[in-house]
């Protein structure tokens, strides 16, 4: 027994070092922390549990039966973060490139199925060479195995990658299923096929980093939500994203309660110019509204014509959709509907109530968003806020133009609450717009055409270009002076708390995807 206990002992020791001091070394070189300081950054201090120390993988092939290494490339367990418990596996690249084999997969799968069972978020820490190439056929099946149950928990229980090293082929799926991304600037990427295979196939010449690293995913195609400057960085944020979410599907996030106090904040009275084409930040009025230092935005660096993250209001955790008159006017492209489509649907399925934040002059025109499919992709939008239950507030504080009035949560679509600003216009389009086409004769007639155009464009701003009209049919609930937006919002969501909402029972719907 005694001797079962010391080769137990050295086993676990051997896995604690992963692939050796050396490959410990060079990674950290390379200025990445290894798989274990990885989570011991994470995790509340002394409660991390690992599960499956021992395992070892099942390759006999190419030499396999003679490098055994405890643990097999991930490190898998549970533990606490802020109190709360999260599963979370870390792959340790100094272990056979952190690749994944079958048993390495089969200890994933584990800890996400503890995880489903008991309702707590999966942290994935990524970084990994992809299929243990010596393994086959069992390598792809144990990445289905996670896939399916990566679909499985969506939905379910949050689940947030990390991006620490290099990722490939199938080590982009798992991250790519679930709720939030995060990448290490410089020291990670992830592709589907890397530049050596880019380079036979198209002929490009391309870097890694070029190619599918943080920069390029944080801004270019919107993989990854958020960037970090090194490990550290990336594991605060997955403890500050942590702070806005709940456990699971079944509950909302924890928050202190709240007492309101001097709620006015004069400040979001001197924010709209009073030329309507000139930009603000939207990024102002959401600072303005929420608690001190509690926006944390989320994708800040890809389709930055809407803005999209978690705030706190009153303690209580909200998710944010707002147009950003700062970048291309706010106007509504694919990539911006895409991307709130994608939050909204987060925050309906985890009990997150929304506040959306209007000024929008409507959906980007063109042949490139026509031919992209701005029709498939703004109806995404569209789709995820129709659907979602939770409670949603609406506040217009500018434009909102044509269709992009109908999408952005208006009251048809089922808001709780609209209210807005003094400064808001409603209207099927502009006031030049709109005089140039319904005044086509007029103008066309008149002697002078240009003065003409200008009286009608008037004409058509006052009657049109307000929140009155909205008002009057009970579209917009309240016109408000922006300083009592934050008083307005805590009674409003306090009022929605116990909403309840059901969309009509059916198997699933048909997003526009
Ligand atoms: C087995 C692997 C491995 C893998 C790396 N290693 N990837 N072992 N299977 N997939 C091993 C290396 O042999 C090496 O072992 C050690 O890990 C470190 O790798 P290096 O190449 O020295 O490191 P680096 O230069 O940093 O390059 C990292 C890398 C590169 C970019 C990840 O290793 C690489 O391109 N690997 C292959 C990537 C890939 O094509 N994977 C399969 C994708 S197909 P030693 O002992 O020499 O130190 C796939 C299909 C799934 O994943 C599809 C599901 C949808």
């Amino acid at each position: 027994m005694k001797q079962k206990l010391t080769e137990l002992k050295e086993k676990t020791e051997a896995g604690k070092l992963g692939g050796g001091k050396d490959r410990i070394a060079a990674q950290h070189k390379k200025g990445k922390l290894t798989a274990r300081e990885r989570i011991e950054l994470l995790m509340d201090l002394g409660s991390f549990e690992e599960i499956g120390a021992m395992v070892i993988h099942r390759a006999r092939d190419f030499g396999m039966d003679k490098q055994i290494i405890p643990g097999d490339g991930v490190i898998t367990g549970y533990g606490t973060v802020n109190e709360r418990l999260v599963y979370v596996f870390a792959q340790d690249f100094t272990v056979f490139g952190g690749s994944l084999s079958e048993t390495h997969a089969e200890k994933i799968c584990k800890i996400m199925d503890l995880a489903m069972k008991t309702g707590a978020p999966v942290i994935g820490l990524n970084d990994s060479g992809g299929a243990r190439i010596q393994e086959g056929v069992v390598s792809l099946g144990g990445y289905a195995d996670i896939f399916y149950r990566n679909v499985m928990a969506s939905g379910v229980i949050p689940q947030i990658s990390a991006i620490m090293g290099p990722c490939a082929g199938g080590a982009v799926y798992s991250p790519a299923i679930t709720d939030f991304t995060i990448m290490v600037e410089n020291t990670s990427y992830m592709f589907v096929t890397g530049p050596n295979v880019v380079k036979t196939v198209t002929n490009e010449t391309v870097t890694s980093e070029e190619l599918g690293g943080a920069l390029t995913h944080s801004s270019k195609s919107g993989v990854t939500h958020l960037t970090a400057s090194n490990d550290r960085v990336c594991i605060e944020k997955i403890k500050t994203l942590l702070s806005y979410i709940p456990q699971n599907c079944e509950e909302t996030t924890p928050a202190a309660s709240y007492e309101i106090n001097d709620e006015r904040r004069p400040n979001l009275n001197g924010i709209i110019p009073p030329n309507p084409q000139q930009p603000y930040d939207m990024r102002a009025v959401v600072t303005n509204i929420c608690d001190a230092d509690s926006f944390f935005e989320i994708h800040p660096d890809y389709a930055q014509n809407i803005v999209v993250g978690f705030a706190r209001l009153g303690n209580k955790s909200i998710g944010i959709v707002a147009n950003q008159p700062a970048s291309l006017a706010g106007v509504l492209d694919i990539e911006s509907s895409r991307k709130a489509a994608r939050f909204t649907r987060f925050c309906d399925s985890f009990n997150i109530p929304l506040l959306v934040l209007v000024d929008v002059p409507g959906f980007l025109p063109g042949t490139d968003q026509e031919w992209n499919g701005i029709i498939t992709n703004g109806a995404k939008l569209l789709y995820a806020l129709s659907e979602a239950t939770v409670p949603r507030i609406t506040i217009i504080t500018r434009k909102a133009y044509g269709g992009a009035y109908d999408v952005m949560n208006s009251k048809h679509i089922g808001a709780d609450f609209n209210f807005a600003w003094p400064s808001a216009e409603i209207a099927v389009m502009g006031a030049k717009g709109a005089s140039e086409i319904i005044f086509k004769k007029e103008i066309a007639e008149a002697k002078n055409p240009k003065e003409e155009l200008l009286k009608k464009e008037k004409e058509y701003a006052d009657r049109f270009a307000t929140p009155y009209l909205a008002a009057e049919r009970g579209f917009v609930d309240e016109i408000i002076e922006p300083a009592t937006t934050r008083l307005k919002l805590l009674k409003a969501f306090a009022a929605l708390e116990n909403k309840v909402a059901k969309i009509p029972k059916k198997k699933h719907g048909n997003i526009p995807l």
